[in-house]
């Protein structure tokens, strides 16, 4: 594996994958790994010759009130992981590099990136969305694998690929999950022993959601009336949203199908937490379960 650092090297080594004809997989990260971004690298190499992992903690998608100087950082054991996952180039961009000025120019998501997430977090897909564009600009991936935990982003940035011509395949892959159900999250590491036991709400939210899914529930205020039952029943919690949106456009639909997603945000103390599940498909771990997820490998 090789550490890149400066910009300009990850374009010469994007040039030179080129001229050699390889296929540039790219998985973008703010770092602090885990299994579900060793699953996205998994998934690049299956597709691509050459696999780029990016990790860079993006202040651009960060509120002036948010977590961005205490965001986890660990780029020793990143370093580590990243290797072991088989990544061949690992580009670490400095902040003064790929922001040598406050940029003037940003992505606009428009109206899909101010519901949910957008409407908690103003500015924070324009910034995500920026910042995806600068690192594309650089790796030239013909493939880039993202996760779908964060699906409305995955979402934006098939609606960015789509609106701005970008030559690049998107792939979403599944949410990898602890045997109990919670998703994998940089995150996760801040909750205590505590409010990892409230936090598996989400999971059995899901479940409620998609349970009234499988028994013909079709209304979308049903659904989520079924996901908030179980939300307003946990204590130590605050409920964001929960809604059921159009897979495509994000936005809020009101009958369901296979491929709507459910999607939850709640608070536990100070920590955010989201979590979704595609309707027709159910949640990849059973929340609830002692063996019946895949289980983190790594945290
Ligand atoms: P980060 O939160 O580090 O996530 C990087 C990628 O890993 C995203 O595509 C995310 O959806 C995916 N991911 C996170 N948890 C996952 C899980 N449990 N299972 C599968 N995939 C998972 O998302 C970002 O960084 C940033 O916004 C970024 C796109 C890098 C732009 O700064």
């Amino acid at each position: 594996m090789r550490l890149i650092e400066s910009p300009a090297a990850m374009r010469a080594a994007a040039a030179d994958a080129k001229r050699a004809m390889a296929r540039i997989g790219f998985v973008p990260t703010m770092g602090f790994l885990h299994a579900g971004h060793l699953s996205l690298v998994r998934e690049a190499r299956r597709r691509t010759d050459l696999v780029v992992l990016s990790s860079f903690v993006n202040p651009l998608q960060f509120g002036p009130t948010e977590d961005y100087a205490t965001y986890p950082r660990d780029p020793e054991r990143d370093r580590a992981l990243a290797q072991g996952a088989g990544v061949d180039l690992l580009w670490i961009p400095p902040a003064e590099q790929l922001y040598p000025v406050p940029p003037v120019v940003t992505v606009s998501p428009g109206t899909a990136g101010t519901i949910l997430e957008g409407a908690i977090r103003p500015g924070h897909f324009a910034g995500v969305l920026t910042v995806v564009l600068k690192l594309f600009q650089a790796v030239q991936p013909d493939v880039a694998v993202f996760g779908r935990k964060d699906a409305q982003q995955a979402a934006l940035v098939r609606l960015m690929i789509r609106d701005l011509d970008l030559p690049v395949e998107l792939v979403v892959a599944p949410t990898v999950r602890e045997a109990d159900a919670l998703a994998l999250s940089s995150r996760n590491i801040h909750l205590d022993a505590g409010m990892r036991r409230r936090a598996l709400v989400l999971p059995r939210a899901l479940a409620a959601g998609v349970a009234a899914f499988r028994a013909g529930e079709r209304r979308s205020g049903a659904l989520v009336a079924a996901t908030a039952k179980v939300l307003g029943a946990a204590d130590g919690i605050t409920v964001e949203y929960v809604n059921v949106v159009d897979p495509d456009s994000f936005s809020p639909s009101h009958a369901a199908t296979e491929r709507s997603f459910l999607v939850v945000a709640i608070r536990v103390g100070a920590n955010r937490l989201l979590d979704n599940v595609v309707l027709g498909e159910g949640l990849e771990a059973d929340p609830g379960a002692e063996d019946g997820g895949r289980r983190s490998e790594d945290r």
